[in-house]
């Protein structure tokens, strides 16, 4: 492994602010920890939330925020009707769930609530952070919740989970009576006995659960048996609404101004002290945003740097770091005659050749992945570069020397695949899905195998790549669809079913390409999958002229035989069943597969006709 020097100075740096957060206990920029043991994990508890001006000035928004209906902020926090407006600064409880996550190694488990925030023009962690959920999470944790999104470069309508800090009762304080730990961010016009009174409780208890040192915007719990009813203000009557309505503006006019009063007074207060107190929140302050200063001329860090390094440290020991100045070199400054496909260039480092892919920024997943994964059916990764300059990662792979399946059967310039070839590549490829699938931890679901992603050696031995969709963890149901049209399997673009069945599917569309050499989207849009609709219906005269029509032209006469090209076509149609539990498991298709091949072999080899096979 090589570490340039300024690499180095880096990680020293990183290991000096990684220590700094491991001893302070709280607060904590990145969030509170738990142990994921704790029972009573996870458990119902509340906000304290304001409403504020002006996007936050009725239930309906709110409620949006933090996905709850109206009548669930409503009741907590006494107030009358769902469609009663709100006026600034007014006192809320917002109902969340507490969860213990265990997030990275590095950062342990994370007290929080998981909401899903969907990005609007103009939107920043630190903002979201600081003005939607007025610090009840920081942009740092909401960093680390979403290990693969680029904060300087968020897309509009993406989601992102937003960690809103909270935590549940240990077992002594359940015993206690103590039934919520309500999230309260402190102000910095708080005196902590009138919040104390408010609540009800000693400001001991709220001393000995959030420590001596309250910072202003810190968010504290505060431990209480029951919620204290808030003190509303009146429903203005509905005699005549377009009184009322004026007199609500007048109202909320004047609040404001005396606030803005008030808010002025403070600035210039919390500018005060802001010198005094806080200096570690200052020193990790965003300057525009999203950069990191150090404390030391010359080091400036934008801060999901920090946070790529703190994922991908733990595989630094496994593979090569590059530096960019030999990728360059290698690629002759990334010129276009180097690409290969996409964003993937060839290049030659020390008599190696590799294939580099530059990044946008999910390299994390795919990192993660790869390094839980070794097979020979799996493109291997060799090592990594991040482009100190612009924060570009680069991975580098194994060249595999002929290109992918996809130009072999789809375009002209390879030469024709035999049938022997094909039925190996379909055999290799299995076992590498099934590898994925049966003997990783947790179980990786690859999520768009396609022709153009099977890459083959100088052997024609096929081997699987770009793990860039790749999901650990199955039946997870997700919001954002991936893959390639033609290869998705119906349930996943339908309801966003995440299951090993989806690559079943995928795998058996990739067998009706080596079977059919046609492309798996026609012209016209048509679908390989959905044009085998009935071939194996009837007697086997009927099955056996359907299979002829589908199959490959060139295939014929050069030593075919039918018998392996019909198991071949049960399987396919097995694995594109549009009902996912009906489709085999990878382990039945390597199975199923490695009977065909040999039985081809043998025969083949012996020149002695095919044994009946069943099917
Ligand atoms: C929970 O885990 C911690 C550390 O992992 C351990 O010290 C503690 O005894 C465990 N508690 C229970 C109840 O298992
Ligand atoms: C959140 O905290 C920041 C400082 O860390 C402060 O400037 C901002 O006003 C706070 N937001 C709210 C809504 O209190
Ligand atoms: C919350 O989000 C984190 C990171 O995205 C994840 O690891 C965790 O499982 C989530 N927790 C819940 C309860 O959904
Ligand atoms: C908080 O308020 C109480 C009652 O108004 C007062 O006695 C106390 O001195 C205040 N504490 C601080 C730190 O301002
Ligand atoms: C429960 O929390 C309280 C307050 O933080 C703490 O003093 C106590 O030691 C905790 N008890 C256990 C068993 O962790
Ligand atoms: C709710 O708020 C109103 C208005 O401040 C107050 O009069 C009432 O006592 C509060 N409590 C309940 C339980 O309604």
């Amino acid at each position: 492994m090589r570490i340039k020097p300024h690499q180095q100075v880096f990680f020293s740096w990183f290991l000096l602010l990684f220590l700094f957060h491991g001893s302070q206990t709280q607060p904590s920029t990145t969030g509170y920890t738990c142990t994921p043991n704790q029972t009573t994990y996870p458990c119902q508890t509340y906000v304290f939330y304001r409403a504020t001006a002006p996007n936050f000035l009725d239930l309906a928004s709110i409620g949006d925020l933090f996905h709850v209906s109206r009548l669930m902020i409503t009741q907590p926090s006494n107030i009358s009707s769902p469609s009663s407006p709100l006026i600034p600064y007014q006192s809320l409880f917002v109902p969340i769930t507490c969860s213990c996550n265990s997030v990275t190694a590095t950062f342990g488990s994370l007290s929080a609530a998981n909401l899903t925030y969907t990005i609007k023009g103009g939107d920043t962690f630190y903002l979201v952070s600081t003005r939607n959920f007025q610090n009840l999470t920081t942009y740092q944790s909401v960093e680390v919740f979403n290990p693969s999104s680029v904060p300087t470069r968020l897309k509009i309508g993406g989601e992102i989970v937003f960690p809103i800090f909270c935590k549940c009762p240990n077992e002594t304080q359940a015993k206690t009576g103590v039934n919520y730990l309500v999230s309260y961010v402190f102000q910095p016009y708080d005196n902590l006995s009138l919040v104390a009174s408010r609540f009800g409780v000693r400001t001991h208890d709220i001393n000995s659960m959030n420590g001596n040192k309250i910072h202003p915007f810190d968010t504290i719990f505060i431990p209480v048996n029951k919620l204290p009813v808030l003190p509303q203000p009146k429903a203005p009557s509905a005699a005549s609404p377009g009184n009322a309505e004026k007199k609500r503006a007048i109202v909320g006019l004047a609040i404001g101004l005396g606030i803005c009063g008030v808010l002025l007074i403070f600035f210039f207060a919390v500018l005060l002290y802001r010198d005094v107190f806080s200096k570690k929140r200052d020193m990790e302050r965003p300057e525009d945003n999203q950069k990191i200063q150090f404390n030391r001329p010359g080091m400036l860090m934008k801060g999901n740097e920090v946070n790529l390094m703190a994922d991908v440290s733990d595989c630094l020991d496994k593979y090569r770091v590059f530096n960019i100045e030999e990728l360059r070199e290698a690629t002759d400054c990334f010129n276009e005659s180097c690409l290969i496909q996409g964003s993937v260039y060839k290049g030659s480092i020390n008599g190696g050749t590799y294939a580099i892919k530059k990044m946008k920024w999910n390299a994390c997943e795919e990192l993660k992945i790869l390094q839980k994964v070794n097979h020979g059916n799996l493109v291997k990764l060799e090592g990594f570069c991040i482009d100190p300059e612009d924060t570009t990662c680069y991975l580098v792979y194994e060249f595999i020397e002929n290109g992918c399946l996809y130009s072999w059967l789809h375009q002209n310039n390879n030469g024709k695949l035999n049938w022997k070839t094909r039925l190996r590549i379909a055999v290799d490829v299995a076992n590498g899905l099934q590898y994925i699938h049966e003997h990783t931890r947790p179980k990786v679901v690859h999520k768009d195998i396609k022709s153009g992603n099977i890459l083959l050696d100088s052997n024609m031995r096929a081997k699987i790549a770009n793990f860039g969709l790749a999901k650990s963890g199955c039946n997870a149901i997700t919001m954002h669809i991936v893959g390639t049209q033609g290869y998705i399997a119906p349930e996943y673009v339908a309801e966003g079913v995440v299951s090993t069945k989806m690559d079943v599917f995928s795998f058996g569309v990739v067998l009706l390409e080596l079977v059919s050499g046609r492309e798996a989207i026609g012209e016209g849009g048509k679908l390989l999958w959905g044009s085998v609709n009935g071939v194996f219906d009837g007697s086997e005269e009927r099955k056996v002229k359907k299979v002829k029509e589908f199959m490959d032209g060139g295939l014929e006469g050069g030593g075919c035989w039918m018998e392996s090209v019909m198991n071949v076509m049960g399987i396919a149609i097995a694995c594109v069943n549009k009902d996912p539990r009906r489709r085999p498991r990878m382990v039945d298709v390597v199975y199923a597969l490695s009977m065909t091949h040999d039985l081809f072999f043998h025969v083949s080899e012996d020149g002695l006709s095919p044994p009946l096979f069943p099917r």
